[in-house]
């Protein structure tokens, strides 16, 4: 086994062990593209999103947030091209009949699985369809991007929020693509989730954006802790862009699994508005005061939630030695990490001092929420435990935070999961030393 091999087994492993993920309907055997986010990696993916809503909507004048619906009427996919391009090459073996992406085969003359010949390539349109209603016949789909619902509600965000060019509408959700080959963990799923934003720029001002939202990648890849050494800019090349985009930049990661896409930048001139405002008989225009009506152009980072998790654990997983003892921890930067602090008392058989880390915890969580109670076997497993999970500092309350040493009184010791070594702190220094740390 490769060492790159090795590497994403035990990250899966630890993820399923320690409660970041799970198969999809594992009980069932799996539903194949699927996974199930546990305690642990909802309370991951909720900082990655946060972060990304914090940095890219809420804290700016000119980013409009929305929550669109996942369910379109289905004219919004005609209009974009989905319905008619939204496809993937795909060859069936004649033999065993298992089916995979053209464009993936390394050898295109026989099925890697039993060594059948293929049949025609085909185009295999990657949404899902459904049906509406008790019509028969009423047919919609599951949106295979978030990006669909931005446009179609440009024209909601402007007449309620009059806002300037430019400006941007930010949004997270689910996204569905019947994917041919889901492979690679959460990197290549049927059920993911996307971070996406259409930025509206008058034509002429398209450059001076995409640099920005280039800087912004980077930005965000910085604040979840992102290694930055493992991050590349792919500039697509003309013959290699949709014919309506002007620039594309790839954002690649050194997944274990090789370089691979985890974000897009594109430049997208204004072919969406045009085409919904084709699709729709409405008027999507922008009209300034004095100036001539301009179907906006567009900016659009689209950011994958999925892989942004798998790009932070492969950037965090670290194995080292500690104390003559080799360990596995997870390196999170504190702002991601599921847990913050795990709060523990030094022994659990003495009522008082259980009673005063109690006390502390519960204060304390009303200040950081992301906290653990922790009092399970010994303080060294716990700590292993917690390195395990990436969880930044133990805090332990001992015999000196009741008085025995009398200068030491009210403070506990915080260990720090990077160096294992242990300070000592005053207990009402303990939130602000937190936040500090995990602030944008
Ligand atoms: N609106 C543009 C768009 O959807 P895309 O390159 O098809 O562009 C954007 O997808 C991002 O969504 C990707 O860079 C990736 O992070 C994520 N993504 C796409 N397909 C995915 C899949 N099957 N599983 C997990 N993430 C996926």
């Amino acid at each position: 086994m490769s060492e790159s091999q090795n590497l994403m087994e035990k990250i899966v492993s630890l993820c399923k062990r320690r409660g970041f993920v799970f198969q999809g309907s594992e009980i069932y055997g799996g539903l194949a593209g699927t996974w199930d986010y546990g305690p642990l990696g909802v309370a991951l993916k909720k900082n990655i999103k946060d972060i990304w809503w914090n940095m890219f909507v809420e804290s700016r004048d000119d980013m409009y947030g929305l929550d669109a619906a996942i369910l379109m009427n289905p004219k919004v996919w005609e209009a974009s091209g989905h319905v008619s391009g939204f496809s993937d090459p795909l060859v069936e073996c004649k033999k065993c009949h298992h089916r995979f992406r053209a464009d993936q085969l390394e050898d295109v003359t026989k099925c890697p699985d039993c060594g059948g010949g293929f049949g025609e390539v085909r185009q295999f349109n990657m949404m899902f369809k459904t049906e509406i209603g008790a019509t028969e016949g009423a047919i919609s789909y599951l949106r295979p991007e978030t990006a669909g619902g931005i446009f179609v509600n440009f024209k909601n965000v402007v007449d309620s929020f009059h806002p300037k060019l430019p400006f941007g509408i930010g949004q997270i959700g689910k996204a569905f693509r019947n994917e041919i080959a889901p492979r690679d963990f959460v990197f290549r799923s049927r059920e993911f989730e996307q971070m996406e934003v259409e930025y509206f720029v008058r034509p002429e001002a398209w450059e001076e954006a995409f640099e920005a939202w280039r800087k912004g990648v980077h930005a965000y890849n910085e604040a979840v802790g992102i290694s930055s050494d493992a991050v590349h800019e792919l500039e697509v090349a003309d013959g290699d862009r949709a014919h309506y985009s002007k620039r594309t930049i790839d954002f690649e990661f050194d997944f274990p699994f090789g370089r691979k896409e985890l974000y897009g930048l594109a430049y997208r001139t204004n072919f969406d508005l045009s085409a919904h405002q084709a699709g729709s008989a409405q008027d999507l225009s922008y009209k300034a005061e004095g100036e001539e009506p301009v179907v906006p152009h567009v900016i659009e980072p689209s950011f994958g939630v999925d892989r942004t998790i798998l790009a932070v654990l492969t950037s965090a997983y670290t194995e080292d030695e500690l104390g003559g003892e080799t360990r596995t921890y997870l390196k999170f930067h504190p702002r991601v990490a599921p847990i913050k602090a795990a709060v523990s008392p030094l022994v659990k058989n003495k009522p008082h001092l259980v009673e005063k880390a109690r006390e502390i915890y519960n204060d304390l969580k009303k200040q950081v929420p992301q906290i653990v109670w922790d009092d399970n076997g010994n303080i060294g497993k716990r700590y292993r435990r917690q390195d395990e999970i990436g969880t930044p500092w133990c805090i332990t309350i001992d015999f000196d935070t009741l008085g025995e040493t009398p200068e030491l009184k009210d403070t506990v010791t915080v260990r720090d999961r990077d160096t294992g070594e242990q300070t000592r702190m005053p207990i009402a220094e303990l939130s602000s030393f937190i936040t500090s740390k995990i602030s944008l």
